[in-house]
């Protein structure tokens, strides 16, 4: 438009310099005989052809309108975090290039007393919804179909073991990469500890026995502050899909990973085309359906499945045994789980549950538990049923004391997270999240 507007002046203005000239000329002579036509120019590009690839109804405005169903379109927390150069990396759009372009690496630096995260974006780009730019950053760069490559298709180094590790799933030319650097879990930090060091996980794994947590030794002597929201944010996919990021303890059940891991893509089951309903395409969901919990009615797109490369020859739906087995093994033992997680309550759940769709793990377990731990926060969790030991307010002292809790307790916390949060009931990577869970089960009992 400003070109545009450019554009207008200029021409004004010589409009204007002609009339000058024109009124200047009092008298004027006889017209001379037309010079010979000039020589034809070479063809131009037509621009609109190149812009015809992508600008067509079946490409960029199909697939807008298939955006509008993701919740990397409709979901607010893009608004929630603009400003915010923390947040920014995974909710904000010109965050998300800011660092790719740039690199920011996951590690942390030791300012003014305290560890902080590399991994932020600066002020003036912690802005922006997710949206075809995020993904596709070139675009409008040549104007040609290449501008639609991915933004970063790089392994990437996990922000939760500050770039120690990396994920790369190398397969489909790393296009998950893209996904994996958002969907991935964040550093728990000890929040008792001045420095803000990161819990060390192979502590928690080496000494099951150690307090964690008593409010009886006095609220210092602990390294986490038990919350209501004490855990490994939202995004533990990328990493349960790679087979890390777990507190790994020996057990009965080794750790391994499902086929999935080395051959599928995020894309292959989460854009699948053609969508049915709101699951498949640029609406990124698996499952047709957009809040209601798992229910036998609930609809699947299994297109992404069922290809003559993954299970084209023995097709998968909703009834089949690969599909109902492993997550019904998986909830089973999700279930077994918060339930040995719960006895430190003395018979009131320490977990909270939700039955709503406000939790976006509804119906996953038979209690309807988010993740979230049940304790009291006048903003968060107004009804919670514990103490929260670093509150003071009458309300808050009038709950009951929240239970000691051992590393082995807190271990088995942050994999019944880890395992419920990656939605899927172990389709994601069934061997690596039974292995979690069944060898958390025992690490419990073994220690408790
Ligand atoms: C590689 C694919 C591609 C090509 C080629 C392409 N565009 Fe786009 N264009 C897009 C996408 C994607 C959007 C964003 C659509 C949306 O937000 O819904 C867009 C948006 C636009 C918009 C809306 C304003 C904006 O920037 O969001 C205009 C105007 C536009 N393009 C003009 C052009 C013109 C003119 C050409 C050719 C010179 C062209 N585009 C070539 C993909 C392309
Ligand atoms: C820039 C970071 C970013 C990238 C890249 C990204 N996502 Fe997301 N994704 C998010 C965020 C943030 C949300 C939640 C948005 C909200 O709640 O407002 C989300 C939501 C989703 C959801 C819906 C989750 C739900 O609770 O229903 C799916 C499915 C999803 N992403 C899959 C993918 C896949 C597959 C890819 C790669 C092709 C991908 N995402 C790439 C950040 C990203
Ligand atoms: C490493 C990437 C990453 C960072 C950094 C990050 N998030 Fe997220 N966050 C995600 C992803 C991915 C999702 C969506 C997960 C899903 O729905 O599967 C999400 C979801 C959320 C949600 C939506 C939860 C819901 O119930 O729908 C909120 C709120 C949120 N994040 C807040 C924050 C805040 C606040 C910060 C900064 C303190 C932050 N996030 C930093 C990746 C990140
Ligand atoms: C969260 C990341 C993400 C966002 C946001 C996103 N895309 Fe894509 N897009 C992808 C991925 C990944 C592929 C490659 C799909 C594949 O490998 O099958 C792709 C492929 C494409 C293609 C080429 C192949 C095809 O499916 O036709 C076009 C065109 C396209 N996207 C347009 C858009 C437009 C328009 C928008 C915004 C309305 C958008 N994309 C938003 C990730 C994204
Ligand atoms: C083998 C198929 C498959 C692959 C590959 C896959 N997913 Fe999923 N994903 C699922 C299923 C099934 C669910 C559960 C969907 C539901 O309950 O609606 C799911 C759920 C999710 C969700 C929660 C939101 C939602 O729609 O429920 C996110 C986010 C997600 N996957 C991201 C990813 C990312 C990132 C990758 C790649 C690292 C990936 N997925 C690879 C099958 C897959």
């Amino acid at each position: 438009m400003k070109n545009l507007q450019k554009l207008f002046y200029a021409a004004g203005l010589m409009v204007v310099a002609t009339c000058l000239m024109l009124s200047s000329c009092t008298k004027e002579g006889p017209q001379g005989i037309a010079g010979p036509a000039g020589k034809d120019g070479t063809d131009g590009k037509d621009a609109s052809e190149t812009c015809k690839q992508c600008h067509a109804k079946a490409v960029v405005d199909a697939i807008a309108t298939e955006f509008e169903l993701s919740k990397h379109s409709w979901g607010e927390a893009a608004f929630e975090e603009a400003g915010n150069v923390t947040c920014g990396p995974c909710h904000e759009q010109k965050a998300y290039v800011y660092v790719c372009a740039n690199n920011t690496p996951a590690t942390f630096s030791f300012v003014n007393g305290k560890w902080a995260n590399d991994y932020v974006t600066n002020a003036a780009n912690a802005i922006g919804e997710i949206g075809c730019y995020t993904c596709h950053s070139s675009l409008h760069t040549t104007y040609g179909m290449s501008d639609i490559a991915l933004t970063s298709v790089a392994p990437v180094p996990m922000t939760m073991w500050a770039g120690t590790k990396t994920i790369n799933l190398a397969q489909g030319g790393g296009s998950s990469n893209l996904c994996v650097k958002c969907h991935q879990p964040r550093p728990l930090t000890c929040g008792n500890d001045p420095a803000g060091r990161l819990l060390n996980y192979d502590s928690v794994k080496m000494f099951p026995k150690a307090v964690m947590y008593d409010s009886a030794a006095g609220a210092k002597n602990t390294m986490l502050k038990p919350s209501y929201r004490m855990h490994v944010h939202y995004g533990t996919v990328s990493a349960v899909y790679a087979g890390q990021g777990g507190i790994e303890y020996a057990g009965d059940v080794p750790y391994e990973n499902s086929v999935h891991t080395s051959v599928a893509t995020c894309q292959d089951c989460h854009m699948a085309n053609p969508m049915t309903g709101i699951a498949g395409g640029h609406a990124f969901n698996m499952r047709n359906a957009k809040e209601s919990a798992l229910s036998s009615g609930t609809t699947w797109n299994f297109n992404g499945c069922n290809t003559t490369s993954c299970h084209g020859t023995l097709p998968i739906d909703a009834n089949s045994s690969k599909w109902k087995n492993p997550r019904t093994e998986i909830k089973d033992l999700l279930n077994q789980l918060a339930a040995k997680i719960n006895e430190c309550g003395g018979g009131h759940d320490i977990l909270h549950a939700d039955a709503t769709s406000a939790n976006l793990w509804a119906g996953l377990t038979t209690g309807n538990y988010d993740g979230y731990l049940d304790i009291y926060s006048s903003s968060t969790n107004p009804s919670g049923y514990w103490r929260d030991p670093y509150n003071t307010s009458a309300t808050n002292m009038a709950k009951p004391k929240f239970p000691k809790l051992l590393m082995v307790q807190t271990g088995a916390l942050i994999n019944f997270q880890f395992c419920l949060r990656e939605y899927s009931l172990g389709i994601h990577n069934t061997n690596y999240v039974r292995a979690l869970l069944a060898n958390s089960i025992k690490a419990l009992n073994d220690n408790l």
